[in-house]
């Protein structure tokens, strides 16, 4: 018996597995390819990973990589048309943290290759610095996302509950990190807690690590990584006005740069507070209650937005979108969830 997962034999146990079971992801460049992802794509990719889905993420990195191949394209790329190819991915300072990275990036002639200076641009936080180091440019750092913390806790068997840790468990995966292929290492440990060390349901009998794993001879690995409860989210509340014009055309606004959904276009309304809302319409018009809420979640509280409705004259004036510019699917989510609740009031052009 013994106590603790020996590091130098982890490394080699996981790069052997990844050779055989990478996942392929649009963003990635196959192990023993001998070729590496270029910074511009795995930057792009770890900022729309943060917080989001690998599945959800495809399809936007897809489009965005189409729409705009390199980090100059990017840069030179219009506010406005990156945010609504970015509508319903989340978390929006990201786009418009993006977008001041692209414009910096561009501006030093390409992405810098260290850690330290990649965590002086806007929005390179020190996950995202040590992803684009290791996986862009196969530097020995270590990267520590929600997975890794998984597989961590687990090898070590570590019981201490998150958030306070982390600092241990990014000690444990330092001392793993290997000097040749970090860039791979790196995304097989995210591949291993994405496929194998999975939260509820690890699939610890076809696991590389099964024999030097520690929770694994315990039993604990299911109950691993421990969490600290979390303060139940709040309820706020809130009113969205939804205006169409007689020539199809919508009332919205483009909400302030700072804040949540800062940037994105969306309706006016009040402000979203946990005591019950005042009506604060944009303009005087024949507002109805639509009878629909939209209820959405965001990372710290729960909204329930309630909807009124109003066909608007002609000759109203304000911040239109005219109707065969109104797309839905460029709208964040929320926004997107009130016009569906509210679209049968509207009769179609
Ligand atoms: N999650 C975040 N970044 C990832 C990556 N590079 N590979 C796999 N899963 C990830």
């Amino acid at each position: 018996m013994r106590d603790t997962a020996a590091p130098a034999e982890i490394a080699p146990l996981l790069l052997e597995w990844y050779d055989r079971h990478a996942r392929m992801l649009p963003w990635r460049v196959p192990p023993q390819s001998g070729a590496r992802a270029g910074p511009y794509r795995v930057w792009l990719s770890e900022v729309m990973l943060q917080q989001t889905t690998v599945a959800a993420v495809k399809g936007y990195f897809e489009r965005f990589t189409a729409r705009w191949p390199t980090v100059e394209a990017l840069a030179a790329a219009d506010d406005a048309e990156v945010m609504a190819e970015w509508a319903g991915l989340g978390y929006y300072a990201r786009a418009r943290n993006l977008m001041r990275c692209a414009r910096a990036v561009a501006a030093m002639g390409g992405f810098p290759r260290t850690r330290a200076e990649l965590m002086e641009l806007p929005g390179i936080g020190p996950y995202t610095a040590s992803a684009i180091a290791a996986i862009a440019f196969d530097a020995p750092e270590t990267v520590v996302d929600g997975n890794v913390e998984r597989v961590m806790a687990r090898l070590f068997d570590e019981h201490t509950p998150l958030p306070a840790a982390k600092p241990i468990l990014i000690d444990h995966a330092a001392r793993l990190t290997p000097q040749m292929r970090p860039g791979d290492y790196a995304q097989a440990v995210m591949d291993l807690g994405a496929t194998i060390c999975t939260p509820r349901n690890p699939a610890c009998g076809i696991c590389p690590l099964r024999v030097p794993c520690t929770a694994r001879a315990a039993g604990t690995a299911t109950r691993l990584p421990q969490k600290t409860r979390k303060a139940a989210k709040p309820v706020r509340f809130g009113i969205a006005y939804i205006g169409q014009r007689a020539d199809g055309a919508w009332l919205m606004e483009r909400r302030p740069d700072r804040g949540l959904l800062g940037g994105t276009l969306g309706w006016p309304g009040t402000d979203w507070r946990e005591a019950a809302p005042v009506e604060a319409p944009p303009i005087p018009a024949d507002w109805q209650d639509a009878g629909a809420e939209v209820r959405h979640t965001f990372t710290h509280f729960h909204l329930r937005l309630s909807l009124r409705v109003a066909r608007l004259p002609l000759a109203t004036e304000g911040h239109f979108i005219a109707a065969e510019e109104f797309d839905p699917a460029q709208l964040p989510t929320l926004m997107r969830k009130a016009h569906a609740l509210a679209a049968h009031h509207f009769t179609p052009l």
